[in-house]
């Protein structure tokens, strides 16, 4: 997607390598800049788990759409070097926050439901899950500074584990918006 499109989207676009003032000046004309019904119509869903949308990618920073269906959950993850802001556009998300603890383990700390309108932040310290709630679909938009290329993947489902044995690896595969 072109950026002049992008910034019919958004209502302002990210500068160039943004700082976190920037970021946080950003969210806070989240939701009302945006324009909902065009990025929801944008969105993609896949019954094989949630499904990302590119909408455009810069060296600096990514914007893309996330949909949710019913059970779809992404794996307790960390953020590399990006900071990240995301926006839930329809339906409720819930987050999981895990802290890290001295050996290395992920232990759940904290737990946030999002629901349409709502704007949370990601730093590259933050660990945590993020999974559909409610009944109906979710779409939620997200902006990643630097692109979002390496994620620290960790075992999560017992709340209490270890960083897989690869430690990191690419995000899932995803769909570019033309
Ligand atoms: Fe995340």
């Amino acid at each position: 997607m072109s950026l002049r499109d992008l910034d019919m989207l958004l209502g302002r676009l990210p500068p160039a390598r943004p700082t976190q003032d920037e970021l946080d000046t950003l969210a806070g004309g989240w939701p009302e800049m945006l324009d909902g019904p065009g990025l929801l119509r944008r969105a993609h869903f896949s019954d094989q788990g949630y499904s990302r949308a590119i909408l455009h990618r810069t060296a600096d920073w990514e914007v893309l759409l996330v949909g949710w269906l019913k059970g779809q959950r992404s794996a307790p993850h960390g953020h590399g070097e990006s900071f990240g802001l995301t926006c839930v556009l329809e339906g409720a998300l819930t987050e999981v926050v895990y802290r890290l603890a001295p050996g290395g383990q992920v232990m759940r700390a904290e737990k946030h439901l999002h629901r349409a309108g709502s704007v949370f932040r990601e730093q590259p310290h933050t660990i945590h899950h993020v999974e559909h709630a409610g009944r109906s679909r979710t779409v939620s938009l997200h902006l990643y500074a630097p692109p979002l290329e390496r994620m620290e993947f960790y075992e999560g489902s017992t709340g209490t584990s270890h960083p897989r044995a690869s430690g990191r690896r690419e995000p899932k595969r995803s769909i570019i918006v033309r």
